[in-house]
């Protein structure tokens, strides 16, 4: 029966708990029940702390490219977004620091940097364990909240997460994590890791919305995480991504012309293919579902207008064969839209 009936609005305290256990094996050792959040997946999670500390015109932060779905929950709220550069080790501090500082100058107020750390969806970056506190420092100097959307953090390959942001910032750091990547997406619950002195804040905003997360979903990632070799399951999940995404960039090697370049990821679901200047990649979605296959245009990925020479590929649903005969029913397309420049 209890099942079936409201909870209450952060969640049950059975999974608060459990949850934490979760963010320890990422290492976050700190985290506390009562500072647990339960969401409708971290989209919802996401969503709650744009209402709650954004008003129209404020400023978020993004890597470029970032998560499509954030960028929709920032328009959605008529925040204004402003990117900050990637390298292959992710944000690079210096731009970051250039960039707030000229957004203050401008007069902005930046609320805070979203960011996907671990594994970004869809460049598959990784932000360095070097870089990470550098970010934070430069945040809370700036007094800009860190929004860590951390789905993937588990699923790196070598089987060693890297440390989260929040670990050694309480304070200054609101942690959004998922069972959509490690469990089942469709049972549409996620979490926030809410600063001690924000947590009433957030909790009373994300009540005011759904009311409670839904009890039955979350009773059944309990009995899971009761039950079950969880941490096992997500060992599986690693090999076999690993498998899928080296099966890519095989692929890659084997089939795509020259002048093009791709990242490396190591954990996560995505690699980020460059094309070179001047290719517009979204016209070409549409020859590439005639030649069976499908890919993400990068533009999806970045708020502004402008065309992207860039594509998303996910090595996550499909075994590694269908993975290749993919890249190989890409190549043509692109080597055609190379061609025509
Ligand atoms: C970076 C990132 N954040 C959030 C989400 C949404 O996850 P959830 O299913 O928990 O809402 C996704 C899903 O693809 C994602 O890639």
């Amino acid at each position: 029966m209890t099942a079936l009936q409201y909870g209450g609005g952060q969640g049950t305290e059975e999974l608060r708990t459990q949850i934490c256990e979760v963010m320890a094996a990422e290492g976050i050792l700190d985290a506390k029940p009562e500072n647990v959040v339960i969401t409708a997946g971290s989209q919802s999670a996401q969503d709650v702390a744009t209402k709650v500390f954004c008003n129209p015109g404020d400023v978020v932060l993004v890597e470029d490219p970032t998560y499509v779905g954030a960028l929709n929950t920032f328009e959605a709220y008529q925040v204004q977004v402003a990117t900050v550069p990637m390298d292959g080790d992710g944000i690079v501090p210096d731009l970051l620091e250039a960039k707030i500082a000229a957004l203050q100058t401008a007069g902005k107020n930046i609320k805070f940097l979203y960011t996907i750390p671990s594994f970004n969806n869809p460049s598959g970056v990784t932000l360095s364990a070097e870089r990470r506190q550098q970010v934070v420092d430069i945040c809370r100097n700036a007094n800009i909240l860190v929004l860590e959307d951390n789905p993937y953090g588990l699923l790196r390959f070598d089987g060693k997460p890297l440390t989260p942001l929040r670990a050694a910032n309480p304070d200054d750091v609101i942690y959004m994590g998922s069972f959509s990547k490690i469990f089942a997406p469709g049972l549409r619950i996620g979490w926030a890791l809410v600063p001690a002195h924000l947590q009433r804040r957030y909790y009373l905003a994300s009540e005011a919305v759904t009311l409670c997360p839904p009890t039955l979903n979350q009773m059944l990632v309990s009995a899971y995480l009761r039950d079950y070799d969880w941490r096992g399951q997500i060992e599986t999940y690693r090999g076999l991504y690993k498998e899928r995404c080296d099966a890519m960039l095989a692929a890659l090697g084997e089939y795509m012309p020259p002048g093009l370049s791709w990242t490396r990821p190591e954990g996560g679901f995505f690699v980020w293919v460059t094309l070179p200047d001047g290719v517009d990649t979204y016209p070409l979605l549409k020859k590439a579902i005639d030649a069976g296959v499908v890919f993400i245009p990068g533009a999806a990925f970045t708020h502004s207008d402008d065309p992207s020479n860039k594509i998303r590929l996910a090595f996550s649903a499909v075994p590694p064969e269908t993975i290749r005969e993919g890249v190989r029913r890409l190549a043509p397309v692109l080597r055609e839209a190379i061609a025509a420049l």
